[in-house]
């Protein structure tokens, strides 16, 4: 084991973007293990945009991260000491409450055994994991589409979008991908998404979204809120599904509220129905998703990009980048234990 402990603790709250000065790197003592606790070591490193709500001290809808306390997130570990009589040794873990940190001593409940059999360890806060299940779960109970319907997808060639897409096409829907370039609306073809917009580089959004969907949208996955929020109920289709999973193009600004056009119309003349979704709220249907997601991925319908980094110093590298729109698939981060994992 290692003498010490690497942790990134919050320095300050981000004006604008989070910075690396946001926060700072400390070498501080192994915790010691409580009864029934377990000690795990980090493999991978989860990277996801729920963190930019964490280091606000405007109130969202969990816990936010303190000054001075290690910067929240999820991990793949691998358990190094365990005062537990149900988990062992040398087994892989998956758990929400790990932390930008190499060590963390963790309560056993929350704690999801990774089974190598179901997905690689990566995978696991990927096609898999958080992502791939928000994907899932949103576009299923919330969206509950119909063969012949049209899905929008924003952030489309990302954690979430990838998989929204190859599901969409395969209850046989029109799958339309918005994504920030060209290298990225490739991938969404790859994907099977029908057509794709690059928001960047559109002139007119609400007439782009128009054309790539002629019938309008029956379910808008809104991974990003902002301008393609706008565009996309400009062009909702009667009974209309508007799922609200992510307002990322918000990070810049995010205690500032968001100024805009109002949809009321929109939604009464379309008989829209708009949700909120939070894949916390869902937890006890994990495992149905996470089924369905392994084998569509074991039977090679479903593909997926894992965009990885290196250590655990370039967490606040790696978040910024997913923030810039510069990710290309899930964002991880490796530390030197992934090496003994299959990627
Ligand atoms: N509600 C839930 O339970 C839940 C669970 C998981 C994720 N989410 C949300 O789902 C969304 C996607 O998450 P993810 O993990 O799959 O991340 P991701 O899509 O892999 O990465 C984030 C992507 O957001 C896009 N983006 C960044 N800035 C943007 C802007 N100003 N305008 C439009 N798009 C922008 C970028 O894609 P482009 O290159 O296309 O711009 C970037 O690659 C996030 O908003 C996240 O908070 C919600």
């Amino acid at each position: 084991m290692d003498n010490f402990n690497r942790q990134w603790k919050l320095d300050s709250f981000p004006q604008g973007m989070p910075i690396k000065e946001n926060w700072c790197l400390e070498e501080n003592p192994i915790p010691e293990l409580g009864s029934n606790q377990v000690l795990a070591k980090a493999v991978y490193l989860s990277v996801d945009p729920y963190m930019r709500g964490r280091i606000s001290p405007k109130q969202g809808y969990a816990k936010g991260v303190g000054i001075g306390e290690v910067m929240c997130g999820g991990a793949v570990a691998e358990i190094v000491q365990s005062n537990h009589s149900e988990w062992k040794e040398g087994e892989l873990i998956e758990t929400i409450n790990f932390g930008w940190q190499e060590y963390a001593a963790l309560d056993t409940d929350g704690l999801t055994r990774v089974d190598p059999n179901i997905g690689p360890p990566h995978a696991w806060l990927s096609y898999i994991g958080m992502p791939g299940i928000t994907a899932w779960m949103a576009l299923n109970l919330i969206g509950r589409p119909s063969p012949g319907e049209t899905v929008l997808v924003s952030a489309a060639s990302g954690a979430v979008g990838q998989i929204v897409g190859q599901l969409a096409k395969s209850y046989h829907c029109r799958a339309v991908a918005v994504a920030s370039s060209e290298a990225k609306l490739d991938w969404c073809k790859e994907l099977g998404y029908d057509v794709g917009i690059n928001y960047r580089e559109s002139a007119n959004l609400v007439s782009d979204v128009r054309d790539a969907c002629p019938n309008g949208i029956d379910i808008y996955f809104d991974n990003t809120a902002g301008p393609i929020h706008d565009a996309a109920m400009k062009n909702l289709a009667l009974n209309a599904r508007v799922i609200i999973v992510g307002t990322i193009s918000l990070a810049e600004r995010f205690e500032e509220p968001d100024m805009g056009e109002r949809f009321l119309r929109q939604i009464l003349v379309n008989r829209a129905e708009v949700k909120g979704f939070l894949v916390f709220d869902y937890f006890d249907r994990y495992p149905e998703a996470r089924k369905a997601l392994a084998e569509g991925a074991r039977n090679g319908d479903l593909k997926f990009k894992t965009d990885f980094m290196e250590d655990i110093e370039s967490m606040p590298e790696a978040f910024l980048k997913l923030l810039l729109s510069q990710n290309l698939g899930k964002q991880l981060v490796r530390t030197e234990l992934a090496d003994r994992y299959s990627e």
